[in-house]
């Protein structure tokens, strides 16, 4: 039986593939803070699912979970998604969230991907997967640091994946464009070409599967995105500077 494990799997995009996963026979571990949010996620599959009350941001817990949910058959795939957002997007950094952001959705990468890799070498094989968005092609407005940790991770894997393919581990990153999750529920800006959660999981389960390199998503809109990133700043700068792209004026 192969093995999953998912950070940030109780809601979202994670609770979505964990879902998935389940249903294609894989065994599931996955960790998040809050327990409760598991309890009334899995009601009738608890006991099919192990789950760790770990943060991504604590190395050591995180390390330890993997490790636990690993020790009996090992760890076919990892995936890195848990991340959080901004609750109130502003021109002026608010630096508690963005180095509380930087420990979550750069650094948790980190950490999983170097307590998966504790196994995965010695075992010659294996598959890592981050979530990171297209949030991390262009530099957006009010939304600073979310837009740096997701380049980051961007840039992290690409690394990676030409690294690590000689031990026969794969390293995707996931790019989606806006997802319908408790994340975006709060936004009250336009999110143009979103997508349910459910369809979301099954399209970046397929782009695992096939071991993309990079995976972007909704194709049309991601498309746009990658070609403004190639634009020469001030050309990028004008189009984002239009009112109606300007998210941290609302
Ligand atoms: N939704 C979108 O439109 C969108 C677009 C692009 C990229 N993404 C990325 O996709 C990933 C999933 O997002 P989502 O929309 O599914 O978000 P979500 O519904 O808010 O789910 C986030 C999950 O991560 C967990 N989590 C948050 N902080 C954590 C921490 N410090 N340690 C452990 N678990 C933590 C949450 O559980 P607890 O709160 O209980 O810890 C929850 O299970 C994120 O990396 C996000 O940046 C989302």
């Amino acid at each position: 039986m192969k093995s999953v494990f998912i950070t940030g799997g109780t809601t979202g995009i994670g609770f979505e593939l964990a879902k998935l996963y389940l249903y294609q026979g894989w065994r599931v571990g996955i960790c998040a803070r809050d327990r409760q949010k598991f309890l009334s996620a899995f009601s009738s599959d608890q006991n099919k699912i192990s789950f760790y009350e770990v943060d991504v941001s604590n190395r050591e817990q995180l390390k330890a979970s993997i490790a636990e949910f690993s020790k009996t058959e090992g760890l076919d795939l990892l995936i890195a998604n848990a991340g959080i957002g901004y609750k109130n997007k502003s021109k002026v950094p608010d630096f508690e969230s963005s180095y509380h952001m930087v420990h979550v959705n750069l650094l948790g990468v980190m950490y999983s991907f170097e307590a998966a890799l504790d196994i995965m070498i010695p075992r010659g094989r294996g598959q890592l997967v981050a979530v990171s968005s297209i949030a991390g092609y262009n530099g957006l407005p009010g939304v600073s640091a979310y837009s740096a940790t997701k380049a980051a991770v961007l840039k992290y894997c690409e690394s990676l994946h030409l690294d690590l393919g000689q031990f026969n581990i794969a390293v995707t990153t996931i790019c989606p464009g806006f997802v319908e999750t408790p994340l975006t529920s709060t936004n009250r800006h336009s999110m143009p070409f979103i997508i349910k959660a459910p369809r979301a999981a099954q399209l970046i389960a397929k782009a695992i599967e096939k071991k993309k390199m990079i995976y972007a998503f909704p194709f049309f809109f991601s498309s746009i995105v990658r070609f403004i990133s190639i634009l020469p700043r001030t050309w990028y700068k004008f189009i984002i500077t239009r009112k109606s792209f300007d998210y941290s004026k609302r």
